[in-house]
C-alpha cells in the first residue's frame, strides 16, 4: 500500500529565494539526520501529541506487515518537543522521498530552548491517508513494532532510538515511553 505524497509536497510550499528554511522533527527525523543542514536546535510545537499511529510499509515493515512510526494528532494545551534544523529549500527534494508514505508538510511556528520563536515547516500524516492506522492499546503497539522490519532497519530500533532522543532532550513522552516499556517486557 502506498499513499505517495512526493508531488503533493512539491507542490505545497514555494521557497523562492530562501536561503534557508527551518524543519521541525518529531520523529526518525530527531534521530537520522540523513541530509545537510546549516544548523541544528531543539525546540517545540504546540499542540500537537507524537502518535505511534502511521502505519510504516516502506521504512520499518512492508506491506503484508507493516511497522508503526509516529505522526502528530492535534490536541490543544500539549507541547511536542523535538529537534529543529535550518536546511537548504533543496534537502526537500530528498525529505519528500523519505517521508513519502503518507506524510504532508505543515507549516509550524516553533520555539526554541531560548525562548525564540521562528516559522518552520513539519510532515504530519493526517488521518484520510491510506497509511493511517490510528489508535491501539500500548501493548498491542509494541507487539505489532517487535515483529515488523523493513528496508530501513527493524521498527523496535526506531522507537528505542527515538525514546533514547526523548531523554536526551528532557522530553516526558508517556506514549512513547509506555510501548517502549512493553517492548522490553513482552511478558509484562
Ligand atoms: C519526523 O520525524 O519529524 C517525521 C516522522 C518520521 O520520519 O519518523
Amino acid at each position: 500500500m502506498s499513499a505517495n505524497t512526493i508531488e503533493i509536497n512539491r507542490q505545497r510550499h514555494r521557497f523562492d529565494g530562501r536561503e534557508s528554511v527551518w524543519l521541525f522533527g518529531y520523529g526518525s527525523l530527531i534521530f537520522k539526520a540523513d541530509f545537510p543542514y546549516l544548523e541544528r536546535r531543539p525546540a517545540s510545537i504546540e499542540g500537537w501529541a507524537r502518535r505511534f499511529w502511521q502505519g510504516s510499509h516502506d521504512h520499518r515493515g512492508t506491506v503484508e506487515s507493516p511497522g508503526r512510526v509516529v505522526t502528530l494528532i492535534e490536541q490543544p494545551g500539549v507541547t511536542c518537543r523535538g529537534m529543529a534544523y535550518r536546511i537548504s529549500p533543496e534537502v526537500f527534494d530528498h525529505l519528500d522521498v523519505r517521508e513519502k508514505n503518507g506524510y504532508l508538510r505543515f507549516t509550524t511556528p516553533l520555539t526554541f530552548d531560548n525562548g525564540e520563536q521562528a516559522e518552520g515547516l513539519v510532515y504530519i500524516a493526517t488521518p484520510e491517508n491510506t497509511a493511517f492506522l490510528g489508535p491501539a492499546h500500548e501493548r498491542d503497539i509494541a507487539r505489532q513494532i517487535a515483529g515488523a522490519h523493513g528496508p530501513s532497519g527493524p521498527n523496535d530500533e526506531y522507537l528505542l532510538r527515538l525514546a533514547d532522543s526523548l531523554r536526551e532532550l528532557a522530553d516526558e513522552d508517556a506514549h512513547v515511553f509506555g510501548i517502549e516499556h512493553y517492548l522490553r517486557n513482552p511478558d509484562y
